[in-house]
C-alpha cells in the first residue's frame, strides 16, 4: 500500500502491510487475534511528524478513529474527549465554538488527537501537557485497553514516554483535556503580543487569539498542503547555563529561553539560519526560506534527501556553535 499521501514531507513509501483503523473495539480485535504478533507495527496519524525511508516492513495502522464530546463539566472544568484519529485543529476550533477554551494557542498544528501527546505538541506558551486529562490507548504487551494519567504520561518539551520507555508498546485511542473555566488569554510570547497589538485587540477572546496564532503560523510557516513539511524539523536545543554563558558571549544576539532547572533553550532556527542554511537546498529537499527550522520537500525528493540534508545542517550548527541538533520527527 502506498503511503505517499499519508505523510506531510510526501515522501515516497509504502506498507507491507496496512489497516485503517476505526475504532477501539476493532483494535483491540487485531491485537487479540494475534494479526500482530511477530510483525512490526508502525502506528500513523496525519503523518506529519515522521520521516519514511521508503518500503515499510511493517504493519502499518492508519488510526482514523472519529468522536468529540464533552464527557462531563465539573465546577471549574470541562472534559472534553476527542478521538485518536480527529484532525487536532478542528478539534481545537471544535472546543471554542461550544465555549470551552483552553487550546487556542495550539490552533493550526497539524495532525491528528492521537499524535499530540507522543512529542507533547506545544506553541505560544501552551503545551499540550498544560491542558491534558488521560488517555486511553491498547497496550500491545497486555492487550488490554488502559486509561492513563498526565502523570504516567511524562511528558516534557517535545517529550513523554510514548518516545521513551514505552516506545511502540501503547496505541492511543483517545485523549481527553481538562479545560478550565477560569480562563485567561496566554499572550506572553511576542510573536502573539505583537499580532494582538497590530489587531488592535487588548483583551482578546479564546477564538480571536486562535485567529491570531493561525494568522502568525500562516505567515511563518509553510501549508504541508502547498509545500510538504513536517513543522520544526529539530528540537530547540537545552544547554547548560555555563555552556550558555560562553555561547552568548560569542554570539550576543542569540535569542534564548532560560528553563526552570537553570538551564537555557536556543532557537534551532536562529543557530540554523546563522550557519548559512535557512532557503538553502540539497537535493530536492531545502530549510524554508521564512523559517529555517522547517525542513520542506521542494518536490520529487526521497527520505534519503531529507536525511542528507539534515545531516549538512547539524553539522554545519555543530561546527560553528557546538551544539548538537535532535531531529525532531520520527524516522522510520
Ligand atoms: N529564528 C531565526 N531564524 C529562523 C527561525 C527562527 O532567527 O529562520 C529565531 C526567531 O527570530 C526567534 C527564535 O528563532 O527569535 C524562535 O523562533 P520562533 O518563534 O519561530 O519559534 P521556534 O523556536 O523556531 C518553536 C516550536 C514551533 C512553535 C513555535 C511557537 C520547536 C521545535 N518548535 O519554534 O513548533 O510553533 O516555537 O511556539 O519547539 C513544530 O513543532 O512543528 C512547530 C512549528
Amino acid at each position: 500500500t502506498p503511503l505517499n499521501d499519508l505523510n506531510s514531507l510526501r515522501l515516497p513509501a509504502s506498507a507491507k502491510r496496512y489497516a485503517e483503523i476505526h475504532s477501539a473495539e476493532q483494535l483491540l480485535k487485531l491485537v487479540r487475534r494475534g494479526d500482530l504478533d511477530g510483525q512490526r507495527v508502525v502506528v500513523l496519524g496525519g503523518g506529519s511528524n515522521v520521516v519514511l525511508r521508503g518500503n515499510l516492513e511493517a504493519f502499518v495502522l492508519h488510526i482514523r478513529i472519529p468522536g468529540r464530546a464533552l464527557v462531563s463539566e465539573l465546577d471549574d472544568a470541562w472534559i472534553v474527549r476527542a478521538g485518536a484519529g480527529e484532525n487536532w485543529h478542528e478539534f481545537v476550533r471544535f472546543t471554542l465554538e461550544h465555549g470551552w477554551p483552553g487550546l487556542e494557542n495550539l490552533s493550526l498544528i497539524p495532525g491528528t488527537v492521537g499524535a499530540a501527546p507522543i512529542q507533547n505538541i506545544g506553541a505560544y506558551g501552551v503545551e499540550l501537557a498544560d491542558r491534558f486529562f488521560a488517555l486511553e490507548a491498547v497496550d500491545l504487551r497486555s492487550g488490554q485497553i488502559v486509561s492513563l494519567d498526565r502523570e504516567t504520561c511524562q511528558f516534557a518539551y517535545r517529550d513523554s514516554l510514548f518516545k521513551q520507555q514505552a516506545a511502540g508498546r501503547f496505541i492511543i485511542t483517545a485523549v481527553s483535556f481538562r479545560l478550565p473555566k477560569q480562563w485567561h488569554a496566554v499572550t506572553a510570547y511576542a510573536d502573539v503580543a505583537n499580532e494582538l497589538k497590530a489587531l488592535g485587540l487588548s483583551e482578546p477572546t479564546p477564538t480571536q487569539l486562535s485567529d491570531a496564532v493561525i494568522g502568525i503560523r500562516s505567515r511563518k510557516l509553510p501549508d504541508p498542503a502547498v509545500l510538504p513539511n513536517a513543522g520544526s524539523f529539530f528540537k530547540n536545543p537545552v544547554v547548560s547555563a555555563e555552556r550558555f554563558a560562553a555561547l552568548a558571549e560569542a554570539w550576543p544576539k542569540l535569542p534564548y529561553h532560560p528553563q526552570a532547572d537553570g538551564s537555557v533553550k536556543l532557537a534551532a532556527g536562529w543557530l540554523i539560519e546563522q550557519a548559512g542554511w535557512r532557503g538553502r537546498s540539497l537535493g530536492r529537499a531545502a530549510m524554508y526560506e521564512k523559517q529555517a527550522l522547517v525542513l520542506v520537500n521542494l518536490g520529487g525528493a526521497t527520505g534519503e534527501d531529507v536525511l542528507r540534508l539534515a545531516d549538512s545542517v547539524s553539522a554545519a550548527v555543530q561546527e560553528k556553535f557546538g551544539v548538537a541538533l535532535e531531529q525532531e520527527p520520527v524516522l522510520l
